[in-house]
């Protein structure tokens, strides 16, 4: 059976057995609002897996291990165009730990976090617990093409913003940024004196036609004011897992991450095993990934065109998340809407910033003849509301 046989076969019931929330949440038959595949894990990391259990490698994140993981990383990250020091990869056990680190090392007090919208909804309410303020920079619609508004992220700069947290591949917009667009952002960055967190954790995600380029990578200038994070959480689905990697390439930043190990100390011993297995032998499975991904966005622009006219989706570069917005429906809150109308679950786009009102995050890594039944129900549902 080939991969996308296999995942073809699975139906709803076989994915609440998995337990996952998404598929097991109240008043919810198909859920596509947590940001997970339903394809399983690469069998390289289950091997991973089954053997740290059998050699029952429960301790603290041991030193071997550790140094696999920045080496694996330098590795996986040299291949994406991105050479960096094994001994710069700091392990920390997720993304936005990278991101908290980030934060409360590197920004003055009073400093502003930057954050283009409609953006992943953590990048909003994050930086406010942590005592920093948020100020939102919606991305421009340019004919079918998501880009950054530079004026606008030039005057939030000029307001008090002090580090600009850069998504790419962009959950939700799906954008994967070229090399001339990074460069732009990177002057406006470098004429400010600000900083960039480039959270890179769906760069194995990057769909076929487009390329990832590391941020960090575009000038000296932007190394100097960048923190990267990355993970293979994403890209082979192990975000339970707790491992994830932080880049500090700024040479005066470093100095202010010199705690490395103790901070590496979270970064799970499961984890660890499982991402040393998915970056250095999990290429294949990836590929195959990717390849179902690619058909299911070529697919589901189809089932957004015949089901739900009126609404807009652009092509999705990278990523598994489209953006589907219904503002022209009038539909304020399609969450809502949906899960009571189709009972499908979305990510109703009002928690990714003032500019994602009336849209809905719709995660496609899911068997394509869910997906079809999912659109399906939402084309009846507005139908139902004499809506399309
Ligand atoms: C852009 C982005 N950053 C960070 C995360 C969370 O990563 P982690 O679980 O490693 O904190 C996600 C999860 O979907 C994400 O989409």
């Amino acid at each position: 059976m080939t991969f996308a046989e296999r995942i073809d076969a699975l139906t709803i019931d076989d994915l609440r057995r998995t337990g996952a929330t998404k598929w097991i949440a109240p008043g919810i038959d198909i859920g596509a609002f947590i940001a997970e595949m339903d394809f399983g894990v690469a069998d390289p990391v289950k091997s991973a897996l089954r053997d740290a259990v059998d050699a029952e490698v429960f301790g603290y994140l041991p030193e071997s291990m550790l140094r696999d993981v920045k080496a694996a990383t330098a590795s996986a990250l040299a291949s994406r165009g991105y050479p960096v020091s094994a001994d710069h990869v700091i392990a920390v056990p997720d993304v936005l730990r990278a991101l908290e680190l980030t934060l409360t090392r590197l920004m003055s007090p009073q400093g502003k976090v930057i954050v283009p919208t409609p953006s992943y909804m953590p990048f909003l309410f994050l930086p406010p617990r942590l005592g920093r303020e948020v100020i939102e920079v919606p991305m421009i619609d340019d004919d079918g093409t998501w880009r950054f508004d530079l004026d606008a992220l030039r005057a939030a700069f000029a307001a008090g913003g002090e580090i600009l947290l850069l998504c790419q591949p962009f959950n939700p917009l799906g954008r994967v940024f070229s090399r001339d667009e990074l460069a732009a952002v990177s002057s406006v960055v470098g004429e400010a004196g600000g900083r960039v967190f480039a959270d890179e954790i769906w760069a194995p995600l990057v769909l076929p036609g487009a390329t990832h380029v590391s941020y960090a990578t575009v000038s000296d200038a932007a190394a100097q004011h960048t923190v990267t994070a990355t993970s293979a959480a994403k890209g082979w689905n192990l975000p339970g897992l707790k491992c994830a990697q932080l880049i500090v390439s700024g040479d005066a930043d470093r100095a202010r991450f010199d705690d490395a190990d103790w901070i590496s100390h979270g970064a799970s011993t499961m984890g660890a095993a499982a991402t040393i297995a998915a970056y250095t032998e999990g290429g294949p499975w990836l590929d195959d990934v990717v390849s179902y991904l690619d058909g299911n966005r070529a697919e589901l622009l189809d089932l957004v065109a015949e089901h739900l006219p009126g609404v807009t989706m652009h092509r999705p570069e990278g990523t598994y998340v489209a953006w589907l917005d219904f503002t022209a429906l009038g539909i304020d809150s399609p969450g809502e809407f949906f899960a009571e109308n189709a009972r499908v679950g979305v990510t109703d786009g009002a928690g990714c910033g003032a500019a994602g009102v009336g849209g809905a995050r719709f995660i496609f890594a899911t068997p394509l003849p869910i997906m079809r039944e999912a659109i399906t129900r939402m084309g009846a549902a507005l139908r139902e509301h004499g809506l399309a």
